[in-house]
Parts: structure tokens; C-alpha cells; sequence
């Protein structure tokens, strides 16, 4: 049903400069994956097959990593080396990517507009790559598209936060419906220190219903001079319904330098050193076998 995934990717990343000076933040790898590869599996396991990322100045790589590169195959095949590429083979396989340029990087709802031509008038999730989230068994996203199959409108992903991180957030405010999800009643981005409604921040998971871009073109620039996704989503709210869901999982701030460590931390001992175990012991089994 949520066939389609925008991946906002045009930011310059300036809270990791200077390594983001010429390379874009979502190609920055965690442990051996760039960024915005863990987010496009976590869409594929939501169901969801059209990846649309949204593109600035400087961010060829992206297009080159979803793309097939024969020197490279050629080079090592016959090699143990193949089986490091299996995985986003399977990728590169499994979706379809398509790609649309943000020419001024005017904010988060803007480039989420910038999308509109790609996703076409239906509903879509929406990714931040230096968001990353993980979950043992189902990922945020797919508990997302179970609940938008429920509900049918627009849901975002949040979490709790400490106090004083609320001013770097969007902030909801809402009635608890179920355990864990909540209808928005209020949403300020970035509140000055002590002015929160709660303490429920948006993270970089979202499912929109197309309307929401007549509500971005309608929005004008807000906080920082930038055009706001909570501005519109605000509107959504007051004249329909969107939900606020506390996700199961955890989530790492890739975009900062503390929450990108953390993150490689975990990775390389849940996900890569697990996989490569599970990779072992698969081998010798075989071995045995014959
Ligand atoms: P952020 O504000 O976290 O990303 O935007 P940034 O601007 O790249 O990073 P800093 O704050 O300067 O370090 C959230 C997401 O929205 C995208 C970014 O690429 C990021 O994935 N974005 C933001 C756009 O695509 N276009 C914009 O105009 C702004």
C-alpha cells in the first residue's frame, strides 16, 4: 500500500563538516555501510520497492552506489571478496531508484516537496538516512506502514527525549489513543529551552498522505528561514488527523558526531559481528556437509 520512499538527502551536513565538505552525510559508513543503505533496507522491509531521493550539489555518490560498477565486479570475481557485495546487489535488484535535484536547500519541507514529481499523488514514507534505527524484529518503518494501514493518515515517528535536547527537535503535544500512539494536537519545531509542550521529538521517520504537499506550498518559511515540514504537518493536524508514534527500537543521531560513534559502536558488535558468526558457522556447516 506505501509503495514509495523519499530519502531527503540534499542538506549540506555542516554539524560534520569537514568530512561532509565533498562528500554527502548519507554516504558516511557505519562500520561498512554508508548510512543511507541501512535506511534503504529498513524501506525494503517495510514492503516498500520505489526508493526517491532527493539530491543536491555534490551528491553523485549516492546515485553511483545504487548503480551497478563492472570494472569493480569484474575485478574481483572468482574472489572471496563477491560475497561483500551481495548484499546490495540484492538491493540494486530488489528497488527501483529514482532521483530529483533540491536546487536551494530551503529546508526539510522543502525538499520534501522538491519529491512531489517522484512520489505521485499517494501515500509515501519518508526517510532520514542520519536517522538510524534499529530493531531486533520488525524495523520503525514497517511498524509504521502497519499502523498507516490501520489509521490512514499521516503518522510521525518520536521519541522520548531528556528536557534539556528539546529545543533541538520538533515537538509534539497530543492525546494518548493506544499505548505508545498519540493524535497531534500541537507541534513546535525547535522550542526555546523551557517552552516544550512535552517531551516527545520527531525523529527522521515519517508517513505522509499526498495532501501534505498543498500544505508545504501553503506554508511559509518558518524557524531558521527554512520551509518547515512541523508547519505543515501542524495543518494536517488542526484539519485532519495525524498520529505520533513511539516507536519500538532504538535510534541513533548520525548527523552529530557523539550519536554517528554510538551508532558504530552498536553496529559493529549487534549487526557485523553477529553476520559474521552467523556467516562462519554457515561455512563450516557446508564444509561438513560435503
Ligand atoms: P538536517 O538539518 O538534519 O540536515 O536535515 P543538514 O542540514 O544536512 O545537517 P546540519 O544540521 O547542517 O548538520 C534533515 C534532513 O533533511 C535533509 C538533510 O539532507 C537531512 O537528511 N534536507 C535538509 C534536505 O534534503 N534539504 C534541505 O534543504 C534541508
Amino acid at each position: 500500500m506505501i509503495k514509495k520512499c523519499l530519502f531527503p538527502a540534499a542538506g549540506y551536513g555542516t554539524r560534520f563538516l569537514p568530512a561532509t565538505k565533498s562528500m554527502p552525510k548519507e554516504m558516511m559508513p557505519v562500520v561498512n555501510k554508508p548510512l543511507i543503505e541501512y535506511g534503504v533496507e529498513e524501506a525494503i522491509q517495510a514492503g516498500i520497492d520505489g526508493m526517491c531521493i532527493v539530491t543536491g550539489r555534490g551528491k553523485h555518490s549516492i546515485m553511483d552506489h545504487f548503480d551497478m560498477n563492472y570494472e569493480l565486479e569484474h575485478q574481483i570475481k572468482g574472489t572471496n571478496k563477491e560475497e561483500l557485495l551481495v548484499d546490495i546487489r540484492k538491493i540494486i535488484d530488489t528497488a527501483n531508484f529514482t532521483y530529483i535535484r533540491q536546487r536551494e536547500m530551503k529546508g526539510l519541507g522543502h525538499a520534501i516537496l522538491t519529491g512531489r514529481e517522484l512520489v505521485g499523488d499517494e501515500p509515501f514514507a519518508v526517510v532520514l538516512a542520519d536517522d538510524l534505527c534499529v530493531n531486533k524484529d520488525q524495523g520503525v518503518l514497517a511498524q509504521m506502514v502497519a499502523l498507516y494501514k490501520q489509521f490512514r493518515c499521516s503518522i510521525v515517528a518520536v521519541q522520548e527525549v531528556p528536557e534539556d535536547e528539546t529545543h533541538k527537535y520538533g515537538i509534539v503535544q497530543g492525546e494518548m489513543i493506544k499505548d505508545g500512539l498519540y493524535r497531534v494536537d500541537d507541534m513546535v519545531e525547535k522550542p526555546e529551552q523551557g517552552t516544550a509542550p512535552s517531551n516527545l521529538a520527531i525523529i527522521g521517520r515519517y508517513i505522509l498522505t499526498p495532501d501534505i504537499f498543498e500544505l508545504i506550498e501553503q506554508t511559509e518559511p518558518g524557524k531558521g528561514g527554512e520551509i518547515q515540514i512541523t508547519d505543515a504537518l501542524l495543518k494536517q493536524a488542526k484539519s485532519g488527523c495525524v498520529l505520533a508514534y513511539k516507536f519500538k527500537g532504538k535510534r541513533f543521531d548520525c548527523g552529530s558526531v557523539e550519536g554517528y560513534i554510538e551508532a558504530t559502536n552498536f553496529c559493529f558488535e549487534n549487526l557485523y559481528l553477529k553476520d559474521k558468526v552467523t556467516a562462519e558457522l554457515g561455512k563450516q556447516t557446508t564444509q561438513k556437509e560435503s
